[in-house]
């Protein structure tokens, strides 16, 4: 099946360009543009955490109604404002330049590991009588980031050049990648890359601080934050760190 579909794409690269092109150019398009929409995936999820964060950190509420099911519907509603797409809608949306098959199949895997997140974490965004809970944009994006790896075969991944959770250590790729974009200005893009002779695309998609992260990454460094980490003394526009995507090439089975 998966062949016929190649097939008939290349046949249309052929007549658009009058050469054919390799199967390894149809698939990076498809991943880069996969891994594109599951980092803007996993920072709506980031930014809804964000956007709750004074709910579940009210010390004189019990229940909060921070149901997996509302985070999912706030989920969706910030996915579709960042990117246009409906993942309601997606089971029986058309495939198309703008949802290849990957993302069909990746996206809703990721939706299902962020609710998880969120579900597991009811016992503690429920507690009465503690302000801060440690459940903040970034723990919820390394822990549905670990989670929708381990069952995938696409690596998903929150780092930083030195990471405060030693699960975030940036390997040699990262390392270097966000060692390069942390001395030039600010920039909107991402980087992507073919790495291991073309059998693997490398995305980084860099992240940057806003005032509000300051109050935790901010100045003065090395004073205690409130989640009891060193403060690393980073002003407003420096580089955070990156999500990235690390997706295999080769033919899937
Ligand atoms: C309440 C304090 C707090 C705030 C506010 C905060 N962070 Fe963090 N940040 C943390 C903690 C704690 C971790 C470690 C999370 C973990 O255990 O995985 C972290 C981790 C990260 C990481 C992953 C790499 C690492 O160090 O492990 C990035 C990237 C990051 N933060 C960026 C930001 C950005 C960007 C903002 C603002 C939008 C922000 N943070 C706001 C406390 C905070």
């Amino acid at each position: 099946m998966r062949w016929c579909a190649l097939f008939s794409l290349m046949v249309a690269a052929l007549l658009v360009t009058g050469q054919p092109q390799t199967a390894g150019a149809v698939e990076r398009a498809e991943a880069e543009e996969t891994a594109r929409l599951l980092a803007k995936l996993l920072e709506s999820g980031r930014t809804v955490i964000e956007r709750n964060q004074s709910l579940i950190d009210d010390p004189h509420k019990g229940e909060k109604g921070f149901t997996p099911e509302l985070f999912e519907q706030q989920l969706v509603r910030e996915f579709q404002a960042k990117t246009g797409i409906d993942l309601a809608a997606l089971p029986t949306a058309p495939v198309s330049i703008i949802i290849p098959p990957m993302a069909k199949e990746l996206l809703p895997a990721l939706v299902q590991a962020s609710r998880e997140v969120v579900r597991d974490a009811q016992v503690v965004i429920n507690q009465r009588g503690i302000g801060y809970k440690n459940f903040i944009p970034a723990t919820y994006g390394s822990q549905a980031s670990a989670r929708f790896s381990k069952a995938s075969h696409v690596r998903l991944k929150q780092t930083a050049i030195q990471p405060r959770n030693p699960k975030n250590e940036p390997d040699e790729y990262e390392a270097s990648v966000l060692n390069w974009l942390s001395g030039r200005p600010r920039a909107e893009a991402y980087v992507s890359e073919l790495t291991e002779e073309g059998r693997t695309l490398r995305v980084v998609m860099p992240i940057y601080y806003a005032k509000d992260c300051l109050v935790c990454h901010g100045a003065p460094k090395g004073d205690l934050d409130i989640s009891g980490y060193p403060k690393e003394g980073h002003n407003e526009g420096d580089l955070a760190g990156a999500i990235t995507v690390t997706a295999p090439l080769s033919p899937r089975k």
